[in-house]
């Protein structure tokens, strides 16, 4: 019996990938590719909606391959490929473009909010077609699933209705893409601001771990995580995010229930639960910046990985964009 297929992605915009891209989305992935055709995308085309040094995005694009490779991702079992080596994706964004309505497209949250950050003269008309972009990313690839982080569920709408429109209006094209998002792990917060989800714009480095960090500097950031001043080691996101937020942390990577922790730091004091904490987020992320730091000593055979799963992505993009072109009346080239 054939696989089905799933797709996902992440941006390759910052030098290091952070804990919430693992937990919410690397984990699972890599759980996932035993049983899904699985295809991993390093969304560099995405990545310029925003500025970026080209040195840095070359940089980037790099690490972030490793970073997939070390979390365990397996390049003979997924496809693991950049965006900008399969022309499709921006060929059917464009399709996509002319189906969206400019209303539809201003309603997406992501935009609203970054544009909120940076003025509206500072966003570029890429920003605002993100979402679409990244429909297309999706759709190519006929995906029964697609695994993602909480942030990214509107996105997943959108793609699930464009698809929907087109298939309506030029018969049977697309898969109807489900999103898969673990609600255990769906929302990583920042150590800082533990209302917020931890991100790459994080308005204080010391909310934000990343993979890449020095274990010392992770073991800092996660000691100096606020709380608050109840001193009750409980769940509770409302009233205390911030412990929440660790224990959370905590459950995803150990497997240790909520309950279980509760019980176990009943009586303790904070501190004994961010050592704790420290230690169990160096003991998964440590070995990951190891093997990446190793794999990246070697950009041949990292690139030739690439080129590999390219060449797989390729296959399959090509033929669902030959069918969208056939589809909205483009003639063939003889
Ligand atoms: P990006 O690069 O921001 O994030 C990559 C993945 O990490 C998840 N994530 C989180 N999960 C839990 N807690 C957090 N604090 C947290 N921060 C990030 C995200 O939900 C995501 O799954 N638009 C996408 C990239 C993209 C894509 C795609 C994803 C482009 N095309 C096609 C899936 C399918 C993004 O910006 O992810």
């Amino acid at each position: 019996m054939t696989k089905p297929n799933l797709l996902s992605g992440m941006q390759p915009s910052a030098g290091s990938l952070h804990l919430g891209n693992y937990l919410g989305a690397l984990v699972n992935w890599a759980k996932m590719q035993d049983d899904y055709n699985a295809f991993y995308c390093i969304v560099d085309l995405h990545a310029i909606t925003v500025p970026q040094d080209p040195n840095e995005l070359r940089e980037n694009t790099r690490r972030t391959a490793a970073q997939y490779l070390a979390a365990g991702i397996d390049s003979e079992k997924a496809a693991l490929f950049v965006q900008s080596h399969v022309p499709a994706h921006a060929q059917l964004a464009w399709v996509l473009n002319c189906i969206t309505g400019m209303g539809e497209a201003g309603r997406m949250t992501q935009f609203k909010d970054k544009t909120q950050k940076g003025g509206s003269d500072s966003a570029s008309v890429g920003l605002f077609t993100y979402p679409i972009l990244q429909a297309a990313d999706i759709l190519l690839y006929q995906p029964k699933v697609v695994p993602v982080g909480e942030d990214q569920r509107q996105h997943l709408e959108l793609t699930r209705d464009l698809a929907t429109r087109f298939n309506s209006r030029f018969g049977q094209t697309f898969v109807i893409p489900e999103a898969v998002i673990l609600k255990e792990t769906a929302k990583i917060y920042d150590l800082q601001a533990p209302e917020s989800k931890m991100s790459k714009s994080a308005a204080d480095p010391k909310g934000l771990v990343n993979i890449m960090d020095e274990p010392s500097a992770v073991v800092k950031k996660i000691k100096s995580a606020v709380t608050d001043t109840d001193g009750v080691i409980r769940f509770d996101r409302e009233n205390k995010p911030g412990i929440s937020n660790l224990l959370g942390i905590h459950s995803a990577i150990s497997g240790e229930s909520i309950a279980s922790l509760e019980a176990r730091f009943e009586g303790a004091g904070y501190g004994a639960l961010k050592g704790e904490v420290a230690d169990v987020v160096v003991g998964a992320i440590e070995p990951i910046r190891d093997r990446a730091i190793e794999l990246l000593s070697d950009r041949t055979e990292l690139d030739r990985l690439l080129a590999a799963g390219a060449a797989r992505a390729n296959e399959v993009a090509e033929k669902t964009l030959a069918d969208v072109y056939d589809k909205v009346g483009f003639i063939k080239p003889i």
